[in-house]
């Protein structure tokens, strides 16, 4: 397990030992070929002229409290696994294939179930000046979703709820009165955090969560991530073009191309020996992280 001092920045890949330990368990997410297939509008109305398959058939598993990573270059189809993962292409694509989790198809869910799935499913973004109401204060933030998922609980335990959370993430509490453009970028990237864990998910999709920060705050937030993890026993989904990131954090690794996988497997195997020649292109684009360096 993982045997580097919590403070090491950027420690290398910690549990793939568990993976091994664990391949016995059912996952806690299972994609089984899935499918995303947008709409292509052209003309004065609009009108739809053809279709483009941004995801073509993606299957994979992660296990609870493991982190998988997805990766692969812009435009090959992360953003738009994670969405259709979470439900939130419903409406926007034609989405086909399964995404379990615990044996529970969330693609065919609704209602009430839907609403319970939202609760166990979460999202980080990239940039969580996007993802973050600016005109709210972060309390107000922390608030919302768990009024929305969790209105069974009684606002005092919201309250404590909304003040572990704050430490968890390393906020100050005066932080709860502010508003999100009076923090840094990795400070708002931590109410980020905070927001979707508040509602205890059992899995966080990371969309690139680091890749608009400064080297030094990206390791912060990493080493946060998996403090997290291992406090919590969230799994993450977490997608990123870069593989340095992914041998500090993850278990497994998905590649993704054009929206089909080249190659998957545990991050040790798949780093120290990638197969496939477009896997070889990400090592190489990206400066190798040392285990403890920053
Ligand atoms: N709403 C949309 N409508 C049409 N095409 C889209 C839409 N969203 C993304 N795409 C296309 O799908 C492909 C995959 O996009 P995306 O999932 O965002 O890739 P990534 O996250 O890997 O950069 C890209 O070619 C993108 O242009
Ligand atoms: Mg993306």
């Amino acid at each position: 397990m993982d045997t580097a001092a919590p403070e090491a920045p950027l420690a290398a890949a910690h549990a793939t030992a568990g993976v091994e330990a664990d391949a016995g368990k059912p996952p806690l997410l299972k994609v089984q070929d899935l499918r995303v297939r947008y709409a292509v509008k052209g003309g004065l109305m609009q009108r739809t002229v053809g279709h483009f398959d941004a995801v073509a058939g993606v299957s994979f598993e992660l296990l609870a409290g493991q982190t998988l990573a997805l990766v692969g270059e812009s435009g090959s189809g992360k953003t738009t696994t994670g969405k259709a993962i979470a439900q939130l292409l419903r409406r926007q694509a034609e989405v086909t294939g399964q995404a379990l989790l615990n044996g529970q198809d969330l693609c065919t869910l609704q209602g009430a179930a839907l609403l319970q799935a939202r609760r166990e499913v979460q999202l980080v973004f990239q940039d969580p000046f996007a993802s973050l109401n600016p005109r709210m204060r972060v309390s107000e933030l922390l608030q919302e979703g768990l009024q929305a998922l969790c209105p069974e609980l009684p606002p005092e335990q919201r309250e404590a709820r909304i003040h572990t959370l704050c430490e968890q993430v390393g906020l100050r509490r005066d932080a709860l009165q502010r508003y999100p453009h009076e923090f840094s970028g990795g400070q708002r990237q931590r109410i980020a955090i905070a927001r979707a864990l508040a509602v205890q998910p059992r899995l966080l999709i990371c969309d690139e969560p680091t890749s608009a920060l400064d080297v030094s705050v990206q390791a912060q937030i990493l080493n946060l991530l998996r403090e997290l993890q291992q406090g919590l026993g969230v799994a993450y989904l977490f997608i990123t073009h870069n593989l340095a990131v992914v041998e500090c954090l993850a278990d497994t690794v998905v590649v993704i191309q054009r929206g089909r996988i080249v190659e998957q497997g545990l991050v040790r195997d798949v780093t120290e020996r990638p197969e496939h020649p477009y896997t070889r292109q990400l090592m190489a684009a990206v400066p190798r992280v040392k285990p403890g360096i920053a």
